[in-house]
């Protein structure tokens, strides 16, 4: 990130924090950014007066702080001075409630740098051109409450963009029907500070929100596990999904994991994706910029539906080198419909609450890994189809396939098909050979020419029960909803992946949002897995693994 960028941020941040507190803080009360002081705002219920569920003036507990970091920072003294200096002057002396409204409407239509861009992209379908006719009510009923998850290491300069599609997404579904989860996960740069701000303003819109701020799970990274870290954060992430399900009977209808930046009509079209689909999760896809083109990124933890990993395509690969390398996934890519996947992630996506949290599934990693800060030796040899140490997300998506497989068992299906008997013996891919970026969640990722399997690895022998035999979990990616980082000029970016977006809509009507068949989980995929601590720059390996869920439910 360009320093003067950053720089411009802050100095955005300071002046929206500054209009925050000066519309927050009573005139009669000191400077001190006490939460006591916003709570009899919520403009929103005022205005809207309907009981909601999430009705923050009613229950306080929807608007909470945890963990807060109460060090003096460098910009107390700044905006004590900014705040005191508004209330002395006599033209602004009269704020009443006509002043907080209209400062809501401003903040409504804020925009971060990226988020301004949204409508003039280039997007399939029409999606950014039929924004008039399209407001999306199909997704603000009453009943849909939408929980929006943030894990945030160290990522400031998504933060502003993040919290202006959060206050798109309010403004579309409703204020009332969100809940925003915000865990700040030992941040080291300005998100405190960031976060103050997004405290702020979603108090303001009388959003529930919980901002959970935490210490890192081992002091000394070459210590940590990464899965671990991984499944811990997310898992605190949805704590109060969890508490208001249990305590509170409060049942939220989709989960969204905001991760990088993604426009806010992308995110209500794959909420539609997910729901026409009745899909456990549906998946943006992830593009960061690598020598001044945009490349697939996350292939860590993507996984097509024969189990195969993505390519490290650029937005502007041809028909036959795209991100998915099955046949079906990739011709569907190319029209730009959502396809199905054996497990994904790709920035931000969308998860069933119903299909997964609610149902006891919860991120979790592989326990035998080598704690190589506590042992001397080297790493332990493995058997060739011990559990895969890979990332949380390629767990949860396992679980997902199993827990489907449990609940939807139809034992007229239990004849073995002949065909899925014999798994085919794929060589693991080597036709790529950039080497890893830093960038999007590719960071995570293991460079392709390190990709040699060990012939022993490969499984073998049929499988007693095919995996066709069960339910298929519906996992879904959607190659309309782009997600991005830091680096990427957002117009080329859609002009590679959609052209000018004049798609026939009528040709693709139906397939538009829906996927007709469904395949099931692959007999094998290419597991890569962290085998050892050292945080997330610990080395990765890879080998194909079997995957068997009638042996997975015994
Ligand atoms: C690895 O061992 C060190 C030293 O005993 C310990 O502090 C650390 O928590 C361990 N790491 C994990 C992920 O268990
Ligand atoms: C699109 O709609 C037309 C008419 O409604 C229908 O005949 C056609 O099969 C649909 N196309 C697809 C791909 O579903």
């Amino acid at each position: 990130m360009a320093p003067k960028r950053l720089l411009t941020r802050v100095f955005f941040a300071l002046a929206v924090i500054l209009g925050a507190r000066l519309i927050l803080i009573p005139r009669s009360s000191s400077a001190s950014l006490d939460p006591s002081a916003f709570e009899s705002y919520n403009v929103f219920e005022r205005v809207t007066g309907v009981d909601k569920i999430l009705n923050v003036r009613k229950y306080k507990f929807l608007q909470s702080r945890m963990g807060r970091d109460s060090r003096k920072d460098i910009f107390d003294d700044i905006i004590t001075s900014g705040v005191a200096d508004y209330w002395n002057r006599k033209d602004t002396a009269h704020t009443d409630l006509q002043n907080v409204l209209t400062a809501v409407e401003s903040l409504l239509s804020l925009n971060g740098w990226v988020a301004a861009y949204c409508p003039t992209l280039a997007r399939p379908f029409g999606q950014n051109k039929n924004v008039d006719e399209d407001a999306y009510d199909d997704l603000a009923k009453d009943d849909r409450l939408y929980f929006v998850a943030m894990v945030i290491h160290s990522a400031d300069h998504f933060l502003v963009d993040q919290l202006a599609v959060i206050v798109q997404l309010a403004k579309r579904l409703g204020t009332s029907n969100i809940f925003v989860s915000m865990l700040d996960y030992d941040s080291t740069d300005s998100t405190t500070t960031l976060t103050d701000l997004c405290e702020a303003v979603l108090t303001l819109l009388g959003v529930s929100f919980r901002i959970r701020r935490v210490p890192g799970m081992t002091e000394d990274v070459a210590a940590a596990y990464y899965p671990m870290e991984e499944a811990y954060m997310r898992n605190l992430a949805l704590e109060p999904l969890l508490e208001l399900h249990q305590k509170r009977n409060i049942e939220f209808y989709r989960v969204i994991w905001l991760k990088g930046f993604t426009c806010p009509n992308d995110i209500l079209e794959t909420l539609r994706v997910s729901i026409a689909n009745e899909a456990a999760m549906v998946c943006g896809m992830d593009w960061a910029e690598s020598s001044g083109q945009f490349i697939f990124s996350d292939r860590w933890r993507t996984r097509d539906i024969h189990g195969d990993q993505f390519r490290q395509s650029t937005s502007s690969s041809k028909p036959d080198a795209v991100p998915p390398r099955d046949e079906n996934g990739a011709a569907r890519y190319i029209q730009h419909l959502p396809f199905q996947v054996f497990c994904c992630e790709a920035g931000t996506h969308i998860v069933d609450p119903a299909q997964s949290y609610y149902k006891g599934i919860k991120y979790r990693c592989g326990n035998d890994f080598h704690n190589a800060t506590s042992s001397s030796e080297s790493i332990p040899l493995r058997a060739p189809d011990a559990a895969c140490l890979d990332s949380s997300q390629a767990w949860f998506c396992r679980d997902l396939w199993i827990s489907k497989a449990m609940n939807d068992f139809h034992d007229d299906e239990l004849v073995p098909t002949p065909e899925r008997q014999t798994i085919s013996r794929r060589q693991l891919p080597d036709d790529e050979l950039d080497a890893d970026v830093n960038a999007g969640s590719d960071y995570d990722a293991m460079p392709d020419s390190d990709s040699d399997v060990p012939i022993d690895a490969l499984p073998t022998g049929p499988l007693s029960v095919p995996n066709s035999a069960y339910t298929p979990a519906r996992i879904l990616v959607n190659p309309r909803c782009v997600t991005t980082y830091a680096g990427v000029s957002h117009t080329q970016l859609a002009l590679d992946l959609f052209g000018t977006g004049d798609d026939d809509e009528a040709q693709v009507n139906a397939t538009k949002y829906v996927l007709e068949d469904w395949d099931g989980a692959p007999e094998s995929f290419v597991c890569q897995e962290q085998r050892q601590t050292g945080g997330r720059k610990a080395a990765k390996t890879q080998r194909l693994l079997g995957f068997s869920i009638h042996d997975e439910l015994r």
